[in-house]
């Protein structure tokens, strides 16, 4: 499709585009897209996928849900000066529905790049801009909006505010509350990767994880400049809200201390030549944030992954891998362990014939791949005698059948249970920021399935690992060979 240039734009129409494409976490490109067609073709638009029907399944107890562990807190979000900045105004939505409440301050140079009726109106708070502002001095004064917090984040935190922070600078509002800080601080970084390696990014950051302060990303990945990538990316806004979140949860119960956690993830790429490769659309997300949730509930963990753009989550163990075979690997050399949780989307088939160099094209003659199939991971892992996890965990994705499917793959693969999610495109799971899961588990002969509402994929890690914990304190797991 052609692509669509709009200029002259008035203020106003930009002001409501950028505001409705925060509120439903899209890009402004990709809001004018649906509302367009929305006009054209309303009855084009696909409907929800069918929900399984409900008789099969056990019903989700939403009260597990509904008191999020950091209702109540309060976040200072400043927002520096760099494109990321509008990634900001969805990260404010993704605090604000973990009941976080979220006062924004905007730099001079942030407000390039968003409004501050736009964060105003999306935290539902008054935004601050100006270190001599008279108001905001009588109302909340810098040393207010430094103390009066449970966490201040910074997002995008550019080169020049990291090298202020570092330095202790305070000739604006952003870096005097920073110099004022006395809660903890969490930065999430974005900037050119040539800036990011620079030698005194990297002196500053060094000295600011050496004055406590915490980091998530940046990822790696392409940058807003054209043709530019590397690392530098801002981490994505459910990344940082779930760092916060980390950083806000009261230290709460550690129901998996002392448990070895082993979790796949992401999708595995399998060489066709040494520039080509198979792979799929799966992007670590959801076992990332296992991971994460499994960190938090105190277990030890090791997290196995394809090549994915997501930071490393802090606290747990990260190999990095390509290739099936070379997950294989990886698990094989971390077990033994308690519990597996498989949740990569492996490619089922490896190239035999893999080109030594670039395949060339020819002229009327096309490639002949042969394909082998790759090692099935969990199968291998969850038939082990000795080895074997007490609790093993495999994932299925399907596009049809959902339920059928994942029985039947619980019962091939020999796992414990299974988390059947959908993954047809209409769903946007692949890649996306939710899920809607059946967990699907054997419970001697029988076999019972459990649906889930949409979540995020943080909530369903959440989820999960409370009924790992709860399954682990109710039938105490036998120490692993
Ligand atoms: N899996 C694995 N190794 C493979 C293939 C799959 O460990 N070679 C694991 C996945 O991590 C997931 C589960 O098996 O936990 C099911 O993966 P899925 O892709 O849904 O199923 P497949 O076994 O590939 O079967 P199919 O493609 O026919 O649905």
């Amino acid at each position: 499709m052609a692509s669509l240039t709009i200029r002259k734009l008035d203020d106003a129409v930009k002001a409501y585009l950028r505001l409705r494409s925060a509120q439903h976490g899209r890009s402004v490109e990709e809001e004018v897209r649906v509302i367009l067609q929305g006009l054209i073709e309303p009855t084009q638009i696909p409907p929800a996928p069918p929900h399984p029907s409900a008789t099969d399944h056990a019903t989700f107890n939403h009260g597990d849900m509904s008191s999020s562990p950091t209702a109540g807190a309060r976040v200072t979000l400043i927002i520096g000066g760099g494109i990321a900045a509008y990634k900001s105004l969805d990260l404010i939505r993704r605090l604000k529905e973990r009941h976080i409440r979220v006062r924004c301050v905007l730099t001079r140079a942030a407000e390039q790049f968003v409004t501050p009726l736009a964060a105003s109106a999306l935290s539902g708070e008054r935004v601050y801009t100006d270190l001599f502002d008279p108001d905001s001095e009588f109302d909340a004064g810098h040393i207010r909006l430094a103390r009066d917090c449970d966490l201040i984040v910074v997002a995008p935190a550019t080169a020049d505010l990291m090298a202020k922070m570092a330095q202790g600078h305070a000739d604006d509002l952003a870096s005097a509350i920073l110099l004022a800080a006395s809660r903890p601080t969490l930065l999430a970084p974005a900037m050119n990767p040539a800036m990011w390696s620079n030698a005194a990014t990297r002196r500053n950051a060094a000295q600011l994880a050496r004055d406590g302060i915490a980091m998530v990303g940046p990822n790696a990945g392409e940058m807003a400049e054209a043709g530019e990538a590397g690392v530098g990316r801002m981490a994505e806004p459910l990344e940082i809200a779930a760092a916060a979140e980390r950083i806000l949860r009261p230290a709460g119960p550690r129901p998996l201390a002392g448990k070895r956690m082993l979790i796949t993830a992401g999708p595995t790429h399998e060489p066709i030549d040494p520039v080509r490769y198979i792979a799929n659309r799966s992007s670590g997300k959801q076992g990332f944030a296992i991971a994460a949730a499994a960190q938090a509930a105190g277990a030890e963990v090791r997290l196995i992954t394809g090549p994915v753009e997501l930071a490393d989550v802090s606290g747990v163990a990260v190999a990095r891998v390509e290739s099936a075979r070379q997950m294989l690997e990886q698990v094989q050399a971390a077990l033994p362990v308690d519990i597996a949780v498989f949740a990569a989307a492996v490619a089922d088939w490896r190239v035999l014939n893999e080109g030594g160099q670039k395949l060339k094209k020819t002229v009327g003659a096309l490639p002949k791949l042969e394909l082998a199939e790759n090692p099935d991971i969990l199968a291998t892992v969850a038939h082990l005698n000795e080895k074997r996890p007490a609790l093993v965990i495999g994932f299925a994705a399907e596009t049809e059948h959902l339920i059928e499917n994942a029985k039947a793959k619980l019962k091939r693969k020999a796992c414990d249970w299974i988390v059947a999610n959908d993954v047809s495109p209409a769903t946007g799971v692949m890649g996306g920021d939710r899920n809607t899961v059946h967990l699907v588990r054997r419970d001697g002969e029988d076999v019972t399935v459990e649906s889930w509402p949409v979540m995020t994929k943080e909530q369903v890690a959440t989820e999960l690992v409370a009924r790992i914990a709860k399954t682990v304190v109710a039938k105490p797991m036998e120490a692993s060979a």
